[in-house]
């Protein structure tokens, strides 16, 4: 080891553009420390490329702290890499030990297209979120005010936990069906559990599985592996509250 960082071996897959077939590619980082995280490793890297004239690794991140799901990285063969409950930008290098070799790829999913490196188009997401449309609000005036709603404690917590589903597509990368299915049932679990979202619920169930399928992403087949993966604990009764929700809303 040189100095008192880990010296590592990147695999990282490097693709031009979307026509591009992309290949892996191998580099060096030395001296990483432990107390780095993996986004700031990869900044590492980054300053080598462009010190060397390299063109550097185009990779997604935003927030940095676990927020909006922007990093999407799949390392060695695990979403968001070997911890659990959290994103690759909360990866730590202590994860790893001096002389590893290291496999970055993007989220592989024919729904999210490569589109350079390791950033991947994820806008079907959002085109599903969108055919879930809104909830209603009173304009009258004689508005209620939300928290004189009865919700059970039950209920406002199950609606929490489904809203906490960042859209970061590790579900769909980690499925061996490119399931989108714990995405969807986490958005539309977040209204079928409150009052607020009732008016437009069968629409909304309908309008998001139909927009779901529409972009190519496979069936769910209860594998699980999405709720391992996840890295805010989306669970698998989200599936099953969906396909409830689906099922009432195709009675009506
Ligand atoms: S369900 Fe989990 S893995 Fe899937 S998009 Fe939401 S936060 Fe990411
Ligand atoms: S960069 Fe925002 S969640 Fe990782």
């Amino acid at each position: 080891m040189s100095g008192k960082g880990m010296n590592l071996t990147l695999k990282i897959w490097r693709q031009k553009g979307a026509n591009d077939k992309g290949r892996m590619v191998d580099y060096k980082v030395n001296d990483i420390s432990e107390h780095m995280s993996f986004l700031e490793m990869m900044d590492v890297l980054n300053e080598q490329l462009i010190a060397e004239g390299e063109e550097p690794v185009a990779f997604d991140h935003d927030c940095r702290e676990g927020i909006c799901g922007m990093c999407s990285l799949y390392i060695n063969g695990e979403a968001h890499g070997p911890d659990r409950g959290i994103t690759t930008c909360q990866l730590h290098m202590r994860m790893f030990n001096d002389g590893d070799t290291i496999t970055i790829e993007p989220w592989r999913a024919a729904a999210f297209p490569v589109i350079k490196d390791l950033v991947v188009d994820r806008t079907a997401f959002e085109r599903i979120q969108q055919a879930g449309g809104f909830i209603s609000v009173n304009t009258s005036g004689n508005t209620q005010d939300a928290n004189a709603i009865p919700i059970s404690k039950h209920d406002a917590d199950e609606a929490m936990d489904a809203a906490t589903c960042i859209g970061c597509g590790a579900c769909v990368a980690t499925c061996k069906n490119s399931s989108a299915m714990l995405f969807v049932g986490a958005k539309v679990s977040q209204y079928a559990l409150l009052p607020q979202g009732q008016v437009e619920a069968a629409d909304r169930v309908r309008n998001m599985v139909a927009q779901m399928d529409l972009e190519g992403f496979g069936n769910c087949t209860n594998t699980g592996a999405c709720e391992v993966e996840c890295p805010k604990g989306i669970s698998l009764d989200n599936i099953a509250r969906m396909n409830r929700e689906l099922l009432k809303a195709s009675l009506k």
